[in-house]
């Protein structure tokens, strides 16, 4: 939960925050409460998955689940944080700690080309299938529809999204 903690006179009000992240519960003291979740992830936290892109809530390259909701880091201050969910895309892995097959979709449909929208793009087709397991192609585009990417012209992207649809139905 968030705490506000005044300090002395002349010191910074910081705030001290309890949240899940990846699974594991985290206590941090002395957040200062204008902190974005993008700076808190990357600069406190050293999870350099989370990309920043544009700051403005366009690319999706900041994107991580909250609560399983996709959601701009840039735009999310880390006091909002307090209590929820919180999964970046080093949370994001198989049963045995490697590749999600999500993840190893992408890789086999070219989808990774510079590699700087894929965390966000992995997050956005991951927050989708669990919203909906059976996508069209339409849908995939629609979910991915928040996030940029400047290199491969999306089609790898749906494709290894919708082959990750298609082997998970076959799990089922
Ligand atoms: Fe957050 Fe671009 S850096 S949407
Ligand atoms: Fe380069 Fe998407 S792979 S921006």
């Amino acid at each position: 939960m968030g705490v506000w903690e005044a300090g002395s006179v002349g010191k910074k009000m910081t705030m001290k925050l309890q949240f899940m992240l990846n699974g594991e519960p985290v206590t941090l003291d002395d957040v200062p409460p204008e902190m974005l979740l993008v700076d808190l992830l990357r600069d406190v936290l050293a999870l350099t998955g989370t990309k920043r892109g544009c700051d403005t809530g366009t690319c999706g390259a900041c994107s991580v689940l909250l609560d399983g909701k996709l959601t701009k880091s840039c735009r999310t201050p880390a006091a909002k944080i307090a209590g929820r969910d919180v999964v970046t895309i080093e949370g994001l892995h198989a049963p045995d700690g490697g590749l999600s097959d999500l993840q190893r979709a992408f890789l086999a449909h070219g989808a990774v080309q510079c590699g700087f929208c894929t965390p966000g793009m992995v997050l956005a087709g991951e927050a989708l299938l669990r919203k909906n397991p059976h996508p069209t192609r339409a849908e995939i585009r629609r979910g991915i529809a928040g996030n940029l990417c400047r290199c491969t012209g999306y089609q790898q992207i749906v494709d290894a999204i919708e082959a990750t649809a298609q082997a998970r139905a076959r799990e089922e």
